[in-house]
């Protein structure tokens, strides 16, 4: 396949219905910011997506673990060295923790540099009789509640980028600047460990790691793995103009990779089988996860397999499970146990958030640390009846000490909510909870 034709190949969704597209009122503006995106650098490499895949492959083997995390919406003025550092830390303690704790190589990717682009389940939004479309992410429109704000406009196609440009570049001066080294594992915790129980529970562990770091340096180890941390780019591919914009012929191989990021994920409202999602993402290289929700068939499951892996490569598919506590037990023996017996190896990963939502009196969306707990647990529990890997977690987190989830360890009331409520779409996990997180899935991947 000449490098013209591959290109192409990356259009082929355009004949396919596409949900949760923006209504754009200007076609010709929206051509011309495609026309510039297109002629705008890779913002990650075709190499670096293949690394990753063969890290899901471990994952997918049963060798290592994900933890993948981030803002259900990242937000044009979140992109501040404060936001980012914040975010970032959680991850690494979370890696942390998951690592020492649990004994498993954890393959880090956050829900970062690109999530700017939501699904909605209505159209429309209504306030005190007024009715406007809906906000559907800082990369489609504004958040505030105006007939302006809420037009969509494909100028801010170019500012996601850009944005996600911006937050990349911090991630990785981040993690590759000497703040993820591992001797830094104190540092991560500071200003946080006196205020929260899992901040003193991390610190616990900080020295432990601490004492293990010096006990290799007196036995004159002092491994360069250490120094740096492999963190990896992810973000649901929803708004397919940008995404298809930002896809590319590799010249190693003559692939296609979307380089927006190093993983996308197809979510549950735009997983239909005939639709333009799943047909876009069958083009690229790139590891792709699918959202799978309470409904899900086998029969569906094991179609995704056919169209985006048909090679039955450990790492290219992930399965994000998002069934609800209250389904999981239920509904995921089945689409487990006839995967496996198809001999596809997929990664299992659980996104206990998404099923657990719900409306506090309050009128904020919320959920409760012990569903989000017991998602996770009925995820492991059935992968342990199986004799499958529970691959990682998918979570919705930042690290500023939000009030969007009630529970946890340091307790948030359904009281406390509007104190500090930030997130432009779902309810985050804030740090304390995030941590407290990461120990009990340790403790549940220990008992595995
Ligand atoms: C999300 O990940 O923010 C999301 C909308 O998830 P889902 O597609 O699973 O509902
Ligand atoms: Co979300």
């Amino acid at each position: 396949m000449n490098a013209k034709t591959s290109a192409n190949a990356g259009n082929t969704w355009r004949d396919l219905p596409a949900a949760q597209q923006p209504e754009y009122p200007d076609p010709e503006a929206l051509r011309a910011a495609i026309a510039d995106l297109e002629s705008y650098p890779p913002l990650v490499f075709a190499g670096e997506c293949d690394e990753l895949r063969a890290r899901m492959g471990a994952v997918a083997r049963g060798e290592a673990f994900l933890l993948q995390g981030g803002d259900c919406a990242e937000a044009f003025d979140g992109v501040s060295a404060d936001h980012i550092r914040n975010k970032l830390k959680t991850l690494l303690q979370m890696g942390a923790v998951l690592t020492y704790a649990a004994s498993v190589p954890v393959v880090k990717v956050g829900r970062i540099a690109g999530q700017y682009s939501k699904p909605r389940s209505k159209p429309t939004e209504t306030r005190d009789g007024v009715t406007l479309p809906t906000y559907r992410g800082d990369s489609v429109n504004g958040f505030d509640f105006t007939e302006k704000a809420r037009v969509p406009d494909p100028e801010r196609l170019k500012r996601m980028y850009h944005a996600s440009a911006s937050t990349l570049n911090l991630v990785r001066a981040f993690t590759t600047g000497g703040y993820a080294d591992l001797r830094q594992v104190h540092a991560w915790n500071q200003d946080f460990v006196r205020s929260s129980p899992s901040g003193q529970r991390y610190e616990r562990l900080a020295r432990e790691i601490d004492n293990a770091l010096n006990f290799m340096r007196a036995c004159g180890t002092d491994p360069e793995e250490f120094k740096t941390v492999e963190f990896f780019s992810s973000h649901e591919a929803l708004l397919l103009d940008y995404e298809s914009a930002l896809t590319r012929v590799d010249s190693r191989t003559g692939n296609l990779y979307d380089v927006s990021g190093h993983m996308v994920w197809i979510g549950e409202r735009t997983r239909q089988l005939d639709g333009a999602h799943i047909e876009f993402v069958s083009k690229i290289r790139n590891p792709i996860g699918v959202k799978l929700g309470p409904t899900t068939t086998p029969e569906e499951a094991l179609q995704y397999i056919d169209r985006l892996d048909p090679e039955r490569e450990p790492g290219r598919l992930t399965f994000i499970v998002r069934m609800g506590a209250d389904k999981i037990r239920d509904r995921l023996p089945d689409l487990v146990e006839k995967v496996t017996a198809s001999g596809a190896v997929v990664a299992w990963v659980t996104d206990p958030m998404h099923g657990n939502t719900f409306e506090a009196a309050s009128g904020h969306k919320t959920r409760r640390f012990d569903d989000v707990l017991d998602e996770v647990k009925g995820f492991f529990e059935v992968h342990k009846a199986l004799g499958t890997h529970p691959g990682g977690i998918h979570v919705e987190l930042t690290g500023d000490d939000v009030t969007e989830c009630v529970g946890g360890g340091d307790e948030i009331f359904v009281d406390d909510l509007h104190q500090r409520y930030e997130t432009a779409c779902d309810p985050r996990l804030n740090r304390s909870q995030s941590l407290d997180l990461a120990f009990l899935v340790a403790e549940m991947y220990r008992n595995q």
